[in-house]
């Protein structure tokens, strides 16, 4: 596994590397979600190269860039594991020097559920993801379905900004008891571990009722609120049954329609969603 720091010699092993390439974006501090990712890159492509960047553009003045769980000696042997050809860790001053003034802007649907919560956040994922790309050079790249918005946001700026690129989003990883994999999980407290199970509760309630029949996306938005609200350490920020390509809230909830929360417990903010499904199938227990 090759371990690089320049965007010099990224290029110059990308001439190098057998094609197709997969590419798996990610900060680091990795979990078994972003080794499901690089297995899947792995498996469809003669190549996988991974980034880890902690990416200061796409966090807010009050979040936890500084504080952002970062341990490069635990990431490079657990990509060895998975098999990973190449580890490209840039620096924040080669990806951003003092005289670059270029953004990546993908508009409207920034402007609900995260992009609405975190403003500014998407200009900062779209640009380095827009970076990264141009120095990696992947035939396919791979996004958790976990950061759906995320997913959509890159599948936008690729199709706009016509990069030659497949990005594909692999289904979220969960731990045994639900609660969706992220790096962000380290934070939680026991107690506050236990109580961050409610996303997933509050989607199976979602989805019992979707099952059942329910159309009526305001209903399924107060049940989910109910199941959230039961917890007393989480606080809803919001919730939402969006059409999966606007964004906008859905007047009747269908199939392909995106339902989604973020919740803070304690200090950490988490989110999850899934997408309602024309057959529905419960999510694991
Ligand atoms: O999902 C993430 O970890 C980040 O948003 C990404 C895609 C690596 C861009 O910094």
């Amino acid at each position: 596994m090759k371990v690089i720091q320049t965007i010099a010699e990224m290029r110059k092993l990308r001439q190098r590397l057998l094609e197709p390439v997969g590419f798996v974006p990610t900060m680091g501090y990795l979990h078994e979600g972003h080794l499901t990712l690089v297995r899947k890159a792995k498996e469809k492509n003669a190549s996988a190269v991974v980034s880890i960047f902690v990416n200061p553009t796409q966090f807010g003045p009050q979040e936890d860039f500084e504080k952002y769980p970062r341990d490069t000696e635990r990431d490079l042997a657990m990509l060895k594991t998975a098999k990973t050809d190449a580890v490209f860790m840039p620096s924040a001053e080669e990806m951003y020097p003092a005289n670059s003034v270029t953004w990546v802007d993908v508009k409207k649907i920034t402007e609900h559920l995260e992009g609405a919560a975190r403003p500014g956040h998407f200009r900062g994922v779209a640009t380095v993801v827009a970076k990264l790309f141009n120095i990696v050079q992947p035939d396919r790249a791979y996004f958790g379905q976990k950061d759906a918005q995320q997913v959509l946001v890159v599948k936008r700026m690729v199709a706009d900004l016509n990069m030659n690129i497949e990005v594909i989003a692999v289904p979220t990883v969960r731990e045994p008891d639900g609660l969706a994999m992220s790096s962000r999980n380290i934070y939680l407290n026991p107690e506050q571990r236990k109580a961050a199970t409610v996303l997933y509760r509050a989607l199976n309630h979602v989805l019992e009722l979707w099952s059942e029949g329910e159309r009526n996306p305001a209903r399924l938005r107060r049940h989910m609120l109910d199941v959230l609200r039961s917890e007393p350490l989480a606080v809803v920020e919001y919730v939402s049954v969006a059409d999966p390509e606007t964004l906008e809230e859905m007047e009747t909830a269908k199939p392909g329609g995106l339902v989604s929360m973020a919740v803070r417990v304690g200090k950490t903010r988490l989110i999850d969603n899934m997408v309602l499904e024309l057959k529905p199938r419960l999510l694991p227990d």
